[in-house]
Order: structure tokens, then sequence, then C-alpha cells
């Protein structure tokens, strides 16, 4: 028996140059708030219903998670569940091992949220996550007085054994990390104290903007470009309705495609618009994308808005460091359409992209390198150089090295919709852990994409 979990079966996928993109499609739910509706709903008393679920293979992980902690989470039908929490009662040792897949943020989340609870639990992952490192959350939840057992350094299996009793703790991540501050904010839940978390950088702020909606009182000072952010142990968490609005991270991949292939106009529509998440947006704007966002409203406690995007002539921008917490996750795309715009376009300060599902900086060079386009990587960054829409269109056809990356497969299939020759992709599997429908929805807007087998 491993303790490295199986992955669904491998299959390649192919993309080349399409006709105009056209239409209007709707974002899949966002990742990072569907991994806290069930997370939070599993703590909370009562029933939590939830609309708009990511059904996503890293969410359907977290949902196992927490069955296996005793809450109950059931599928109503398409995006719509129902969590009943375990409250006042805690979570249970779990039977079996937690797997939590191919995702980071659910096993730095469900960590944090177990770790309150006298309990023993031991958390495995993919091959992709049993490599990421976990003393980010190691260090604080030991200081908090949890028993965290790595079986080799700081990496997955981790057995934690806890008994319930933690201290609540004054903390500065040494990295801008969401997943660490929603880690520690969890455990400090279930202290007799009050938790604060440092942040030198704003981070996506979905734990403190849920955990206020579940009726626990969240305090937030201003901190420079960052923030104190605190909450007073012990809090309850009172079930509440979660709606789910359209992930932005999701939605970059066919905005992008529409933005570099000629002709293009489309609208992506229920795009959450935090302010923490659209770095990527406000990049695209200053490299001339025709980007606009029409329709704001409310939901899930989240501003969102319909994005219509047109293919534009980009030119080459710096993104500085200061940008990364608003996009860390959108890198891999945005090299793509900078190989598309005058000049170099210039990334810095995201070395944190060598330890997401993968080495993303050396992915996503390697990829643009194979298909003809000009970069160079440096430890923390990356410049790309574009020809620019009357320069040649990158060569392209090469065979993709995922590295088991949704968003590195995903970003060379949108590349492939602009090249001179087709662009494959060695595994295309991984994309249903954040984007299940990326094919149907990639194709109702006329892109050339195809796989080796149905999907
Ligand atoms: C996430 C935080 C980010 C991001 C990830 C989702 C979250 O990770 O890359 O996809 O939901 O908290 P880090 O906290 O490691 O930056």
């Amino acid at each position: 028996m491993t303790n490295i979990t199986d992955s669904p079966s491998p299959f390649t996928a192919r993309a080349q140059a399409s006709r105009a993109l056209s239409g209007s499609v709707r974002a899949p739910g966002d990742k990072s708030m569907s991994h806290r509706a069930l997370i939070l709903g599993a703590m909370a008393d009562g029933m939590t219903e939830i609309t708009g679920l990511l059904e996503g293979a890293d969410i359907l992980s977290t949902a196992e998670a927490m069955r296996g902690f005793g809450a109950s989470v059931i599928r109503q039908g398409d995006g719509g569940w129902h969590v009943v929490g375990r409250g006042a009662n805690g979570f249970v040792s779990p039977q079996t091992e937690i797997d939590c897949g191919n995702a980071g943020t659910g096993v730095r989340l469900i960590m944090g949220a177990a770790a309150g609870y006298a309990l023993k639990a031991k958390f495995i992952g993919d091959a992709s996550l049993s490599r990421r490192p976990m003393a980010r959350v190691l260090t604080p939840l030991t200081e908090m007085g949890v028993k965290m057992q790595a079986t080799s350094g700081d990496k997955l299996p981790i057995i934690l054994s806890s008994d319930g009793r933690l201290s609540a703790i004054d903390y500065t991540p040494p990295q801008a990390s969401a997943q660490v501050k929603s880690c520690i904010l969890l455990a400090g839940l279930n202290t007799d104290g009050v938790t604060i978390v440092r942040e030198p950088h704003l981070t996506r702020d979905h734990t403190e903007n849920m955990l206020a909606a579940f009726g626990v009182k969240v305090e937030r000072r201003k901190m420079g470009p960052g923030q104190v952010v605190s909450l007073k142990g012990p809090a309850r968490l009172r079930a509440t309705r979660v709606d789910v609005p359209g992930d932005p991270s999701s939605a970059a991949f066919p905005i992008i495609a529409a933005l570099i292939t000629p002709g293009s106009d489309v609208i992506i529509e229920n795009v959450m618009m935090n302010p923490t998440r659209t770095g990527l947006f406000e990049v695209l704007t200053e490299m001339g994308a025709f980007l606009r966002a029409d329709n704001f409203r409310r939901s899930g406690g989240e501003i969102v808005a319909d994005i219509h995007v047109k293919h534009s002539r980009l030119h080459g921008v710096v993104v500085p460091p200061e940008n990364a917490a608003s996009m860390i996750d959108e890198y891999p795309i945005l090299a793509v359409a900078a190989s598309t715009a005058t000049g170099q376009t210039v990334m810095n300060g995201i070395s944190e992209l060598r330890v997401k599902e993968s080495d993303r900086i050396a992915a996503t060079v390697a990829m643009l390198a194979e298909n003809g386009v000009e970069v160079i990587e440096r430890q923390d960054g990356m410049t790309v150089t574009g020809q620019g829409l009357h320069g040649p269109a990158p060569k392209g056809g090469a065979q993709v090295v995922t590295h088991h990356d949704h968003r590195i497969a995903m970003s060379a299939l949108v590349l492939g919709l602009i090249t001179q020759n087709p662009v494959c992709i060695d595994d295309a599997s991984m994309i249903a852990t954040s984007f299940p429908g990326f094919f149907d929805l990639m194709r109702e807007l006329g892109a050339n994409i195809a796989t080796d087998t149905p999907s």
C-alpha cells in the first residue's frame, strides 16, 4: 500500500490556431471560497447551505475530509450542497487517512481547522502535494501546541495529534500566504485567547469575510500594504448560507484566450471582483487590454461582475513584487498573454511560484521556450519578450510537460490557440482539480482544443 494517492488516468490534449472566440459563458465556482465554505460549514452549529460550489477534484477531497471528521456533507445537485456541522461536539478522529489529493489549500486549511479539537489524523496527498513544503503551517501549529509528525522533513504524509487545548499566538508569516493565515485563524477559533496574524502584504481575505458571515468577530487593522487580523477564541460558528461566486483565477484562461485570439469578443459572467484577487485584470488593462467589468452586484458577500473582453493589441509592462499576492495563481497565463505583446513583460518577486503544484517559474519558462517564445528565467521571476500583433506568431509544436499542474496545462492549451503549430500537453487529467468544465467551456467559445479521450 502506498501513502501517495492515485491520480485520475492521464490523457493528452492538443490546441491549435483557432478562429475568433465568441459567446457568453459562466465562470466556475471559486476554489478558495469552496474549500472554506465546506470547512467552516463542518465546524459550525447547524446546516450550511451552499450554492455555486466548485465541484472540482480539490473540493471533492475537502468534502470527503469533512465527512472523515464527522460532518455530514451532502450534494443536493449542481453546485448545491448541505453541510451539517459538528458545532459544539467538535471534529472526531477520522477512521481513515485524510486524503487532500492535489490541494495545498485543502490540506493547510484543514490542518488548522482540525488542530483545535482533541483528535489524531493522518494527512496524505498526491505526488505533487507530497512534494510541497508544509513547514509554513507546521511551525505555527506546533507553536500553538499541536504535535505534527512528518515522515520526511516537512512533507506529507503528516500525522497531526492534538489534545484540543491550543494556545493563541501572535504570528507574522515569513511568506505572503492566505493559506498560512487561514490555517492559524482556524486553529485560533478553539484557543482561549486572541490569535493575531500580521501580514506585511494583504493576501486574499475570504477566510476573514466568511468567518464574519458565520458569526465570528474578526478584527482587521490596516498595516501599510498589509493588515493585522485577529480573533478571540473560543468562538462558535453559526451555520449560514454561502453563495460561491465565479473564480477569477479560472476566468483568467478564457479571458486571455479571447485577448490573444484575433477577432475574439467574449463575456465571462459571474466573476468575483474581490480586490485581493483582481491583480491580473489591472495588469492586463495596463498592457492595453479591452477588458470591461459590467453589471456589478453582490453574491455570497463578495462583489461579482461580468467581464467583457475583446482581442487586443498588448504591450509589455513591469509587474512589481507588490502585485504578487493579488494574482499569485495568474502568472503562467499572464506569461502566455505577454508572449503576444510588443516588447518585454518583466515579472518580479514571485519566488512563491516555485512551491505551487509545480515549480511554476521553471514550468512556465520551459513551456514558452519549447514553443518558440523568448523568455528568461530568474530565481524570483521571469521576463517574456513578445513579437506584438504584427510579428510572427510563436512556433508552437512542443509537447509540454505539465508536472501534474492544472494551471500549466491550461496555460499551454491557451498558448496553442495562436501558435503556428499545435501545442500538446502530456496530461490534461488534473485540469479537473480546479476547472472540470474547461474543455466544454473553451469549445463553446470556439477554441480548437481536442483531447485523446472524450471529455
Ligand atoms: C489560496 C492561496 C494561495 C493560492 C492558492 C489558493 C487560498 O496560496 O496560490 O491557489 O485559497 O488560500 P498561498 O497561500 O500559498 O499563496
